[in-house]
């Protein structure tokens, strides 16, 4: 399996070189099928692809991959990701994409620029283009009723990936455990400020939130204020704004500038008078990016303020190398696209899914099937496949990210995606 993702990884770098040229999101007026064509065709012309070729036929000669391969070049997954303005989903679209195609799927990938009509426009796209099966990670789980209704109705099986869509249609959930983003940073939080031997010392907290529009940003605020409770009920956190409830802390669109702008805000009426902040916690790093920012530039502490994040964004490493992030919540993503396929193969196949899957999957990293903790409406349970995130610090950087391959290391010792 570390192999297959060894060669899966060599594949994607060139791929998504050859495809960096065009990187932006797909415009609307673009197809998606007509991205994905072109894509594909340059991928067949560009000089790499001797290289990017041999390295297919070797991964999809591996195990998983060998069995199904011709059967499955008649059919097509549609893959859709909200937006590229966030770093993850790039490399979150080019593993499916590398990863299915390297299975022998043919697929149409697209990303809708963060807007809920151009995500419908795009599904809507792919059903017309007679897709086998989609993948979507979707921008407001709220929003996109009508196109999952049409996908259901013309029998297409769906995958929510990573962010829970709530139309019943969906057939399974793909995702990490999202409360347990939240209580590791938590977690890392009061034992860094070693909070259960504060000895009366008052440490002041803020709190970023994700987007409301996103099921998963209530889970990960959750998982973090669940765990941090006790402390500030006993007054060893104390958030000083007194902005604590979800709807007052969270970030439309994980939006780094928005965050950037309530931070400052923050800083301004609350600690400019010297009032000492030592912990913000952010659900994730576009927003830590923003908070960051405005701590550097604003907060007029001499101390170092500790802030969370969550999912190892180029610049997020970088500043935790630097010392002005302290940890990221990292999801291997590489990992959540292998299940996301094994999952479609055998939704396609017709074989039995459920924690089967996990059974019959060589997979070398954890991951549960949990039929309870999501629903997609009041009482309709959405089998869950849930992997396991992890923290990423300045100290174990190298370990977890750079030697299974995700990251490499550039000249300055700043890590850089493998792909995305
Ligand atoms: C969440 C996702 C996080 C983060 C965030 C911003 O749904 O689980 O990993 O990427 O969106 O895109």
């Amino acid at each position: 399996m570390k192999k297959t993702l060894a060669l899966i990884m060599a594949v994607c770098l060139c791929v998504f070189m050859m495809a960096a040229c065009s990187s932006s999101d797909t415009p609307a007026s673009e197809s998606p099928s007509e991205a994905s064509t072109d894509n594909a065709a340059e991928a067949t012309e560009a000089p790499a692809d001797d290289a990017a070729a041999e390295a297919s036929t070797e991964a999809s000669s591996d195990d998983a991959a060998a069995d199904s391969n011709s059967d499955n070049s008649e059919k097509t997954i549609g893959i859709s990701m909200p937006t590229q303005s966030l770093e993850r989903w790039n490399r979150d679209g080019a593993y499916l994409d590398e990863q299915f195609q390297a299975a022998g799927y043919k697929t149409i990938l697209s990303y809708s620029d963060n807007k809920n009509e151009q995500q419908v426009a795009d599904i809507e796209n792919m059903l017309a283009q007679g897709v086998d099966l989609l993948v979507v990670a979707a921008i407001d789980g709220n929003a996109l009723n009508t196109v999952m209704n049409d996908a259901g109705d013309a029998g297409i099986p769906i995958i929510a990936y990573d962010r829970l869509i709530m139309n019943d249609n969906v057939d399974y959930y793909v995702s990490f455990d999202n409360y347990t983003v939240g209580t590791l940073q938590g977690q890392y939080i009061i034992d860094t400020l070693d909070l259960d031997n504060a000895n009366g010392t008052t440490y002041n907290m803020e709190i970023t939130g994700g987007d409301p529009a996103d099921n998963n940003a209530p889970f990960f605020y959750q998982g973090a204020i669940d765990t941090l409770q006790p402390y500030l009920d006993n007054g060893t956190l104390k958030v000083v704004s007194g902005q604590v409830d979800f709807d007052v802390v969270g970030t439309p669109q994980w939006s780094t500038d928005e965050a950037l702008d309530r931070a400052q805000n923050v800083l301004a009426s609350y600690y400019a008078d010297g009032t000492q902040l030592d912990v913000w916690l952010c659900s994730n790093d576009s927003t830590a990016l923003g908070v960051t920012q405005a701590v550097t530039s604003d907060y007029a502490g001499d101390n170092s303020v500790l802030i969370t994040g969550q999912d190892g964004d180029v610049a997020n490493l970088r500043n935790i190398k630097d010392g002005s992030q302290s940890m990221t919540v990292y999801k291997a993503v590489a990992n959540e696209a292998v299940v996301t396929l094994d999952l479609a193969k055998a939704i396609l196949d017709g074989k039995n899914v459920g924690d089967a899957l996990i059974k019959d999957s060589n997979w070398d990293f954890e991951c549960i099937y949990d039929t309870e903790s999501y629903e997609t409406s009041a009482g309709h349970a959405c089998p869950s496949f849930l992997l396991t995130p992890d923290v990423v610090t300045t100290d174990n950087m190298e370990e977890k990210l750079v030697t299974p391959g995700y990251y490499t290391v550039d000249a300055d010792g700043y890590l850089e995606a493998t792909n995305g």
